[in-house]
C-alpha cells in the first residue's frame, strides 16, 4: 500500500483552469479515520461555488470533492465498524478529488458490491438530499402530492423515484424536452417555461401540494413554490442553482436570493405552513445516525434497482477542469463523475 495521493486542488478562486494536480504524502489515518482508495467522486455545483469563492465556509485554497465511493485501505485507532478492503461511500463535502484520502469513519457507510461506482456515487449526495427532504422534512402521506422542481435533474429525478416508491404523487417541473423522463419516473410533467406552474399544480393536486422542493430559491421559491402549497404544507429550499451558471458568479441571482430571503412568521402561521432550508452537511454532522441510516437506505435502493441515478458523463480525475466546464455549461444531463483507474 502506498501513502502517495494525487489531488486536483484549487489553489485560488478562478475559472476551471485553476484546478491543479498536486502529489501529496498522506499521514497514517488519525483516530476515528480510515484511508480510502477512491473509485469515484461526484462533481457537484457546490464544487464550482467553492472554486468561485462563494460557498459559505469552504473557500480556496481547497481540494473539492463532495462525495465518494471507494475501498478502505487502512484503519486508524478506534475505528471498529469498517474493515480493510470494504467498499464504502459517504459525503465528505470537500477533499475527495483525489486518488486516496483519509476520511472520518462516521461519514462512511458500507457500499454494495457489484454496482458501478459512478452509478453509486451519483446517489450519495443527491440521494441523501432527496431522501432526507422527502422523508425527514416533508414526510408526505401516501396519496398526497408534492411538487418537484428540476425533475429532469439529479436530485429531482431521485425525488420522483422516492416519491413513487412511497406511494406519494409527484408533479415535476422541467423543460419540455425532459417531459418523458419525468413521466417515466412516475411524475406528472409541467413545462415551467410554457405553463403556469402554480395554476397547474393547484389543479392537479386539488388545492395545493403537501411539499414543494425548490433548488432555485429567491423569487422562484416565493412566487412559485410557496403559493403552490396547501394549508399545512412545507416549502423546502435546497439550492442556489442560478448562482454558478455559465462559469461566473451571477450577481443578479445572488441579489435575488438576498432580496427574497425573508418570510413573515405570522403569514406562515395563518396557513400552518413551513419554510425549511435543507443542507446535507449540517444534517450529516448534526444528526449522524440519521445520515448513516439514510445513506445506507439509499445505497440499498440503488443496488436493488429501485432508484435509478443517471450518470451523464465520466472523466478521469486529472480531467476535473473539463468536468467543471461541462457542469457550468449545463451541457450534460445526469451526474458528472470523476473516476480513478
Ligand atoms: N442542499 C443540498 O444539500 C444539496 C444537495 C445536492 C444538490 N444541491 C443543489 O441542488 C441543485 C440541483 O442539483 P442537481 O444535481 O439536481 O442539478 P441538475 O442535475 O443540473 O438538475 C437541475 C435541473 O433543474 C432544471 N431547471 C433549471 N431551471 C429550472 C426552473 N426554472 N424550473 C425548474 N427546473 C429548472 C434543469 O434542467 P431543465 O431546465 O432543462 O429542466 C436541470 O434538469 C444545485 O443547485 C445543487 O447545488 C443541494
Amino acid at each position: 500500500m502506498t501513502d502517495q495521493a494525487l489531488e486536483m486542488h484549487i489553489p485560488r478562486k478562478g475559472l476551471a483552469m485553476v484546478l491543479t494536480a498536486v502529489e501529496r504524502r498522506l499521514p497514517p489515518p488519525a483516530a476515528g479515520e480510515v484511508r480510502v482508495a477512491i473509485e469515484a467522486v461526484g462533481v457537484a455545483y457546490a464544487d464550482i461555488m467553492m472554486r468561485q469563492g462563494v460557498y459559505a465556509g469552504h473557500k480556496p485554497p481547497i481540494t473539492p470533492g463532495y462525495d465518494l465511493v471507494g475501498r478502505v485501505e487502512a484503519i486508524g485507532p478506534g475505528v471498529k465498524d469498517l474493515a480493510i478492503g470494504q467498499r464504502v461511500a459517504g459525503i465528505t463535502v470537500f477533499g475527495s478529488y483525489a486518488t486516496r484520502r483519509n476520511v472520518a469513519a462516521q461519514w462512511l457507510v458500507p457500499a454494495p458490491e457489484g454496482v458501478d461506482a459512478g452509478r453509486l456515487v451519483a446517489a450519495v449526495l443527491n440521494g441523501v438530499t432527496a431522501w432526507q427532504m422527502l422523508h425527514r422534512i416533508a414526510n408526505p402521506a401516501p396519496g398526497e402530492w408534492v411538487l418537484v422542481h428540476g425533475a429532469g435533474g439529479g436530485v429531482g429525478g431521485l425525488l420522483l423515484d422516492m416519491a413513487r416508491i412511497a406511494g406519494v404523487r409527484a408533479i415535476g417541473t422541467a423543460s419540455g424536452g425532459k417531459a418523458d423522463a419525468v413521466a417515466q419516473r412516475g411524475g406528472e410533467p409541467i413545462d415551467y417555461a410554457r405553463e403556469d406552474v402554480v395554476a397547474r399544480a393547484m389543479a392537479l393536486s386539488g388545492g395545493g401540494v403537501a411539499a414543494a422542493f425548490d433548488h432555485l430559491g429567491g423569487k422562484h421559491f416565493k412566487t412559485v413554490s410557496m403559493p403552490a402549497l396547501r394549508p399545512g404544507g412545507v416549502g423546502v429550499f435546497y439550492g442556489a442553482y442560478d448562482v454558478s451558471r455559465g462559469g461566473k458568479v451571477n450577481p443578479l441571482a445572488v441579489a435575488d436570493l438576498l432580496l427574497n430571503a425573508r418570510f413573515s412568521s405570522l403569514g406562515l402561521f395563518a396557513k400552518g405552513q413551513g419554510v425549511v432550508a435543507y443542507s446535507s452537511e449540517p444534517w450529516r454532522d448534526g444528526r449522524p445516525s440519521a445520515y448513516q441510516n439514510d445513506l445506507a437506505t439509499v445505497l440499498k435502493l440503488v443496488a436493488d434497482g429501485v432508484v435509478t441515478p443517471e450518470v451523464g458523463a465520466t472523466y478521469p480525475l486529472r480531467a476535473a477542469a473539463e468536468a467543471h466546464r461541462a457542469l457550468e455549461a449545463r451541457a450534460v444531463t445526469g451526474k458528472i463523475v470523476l473516476l480513478n483507474d
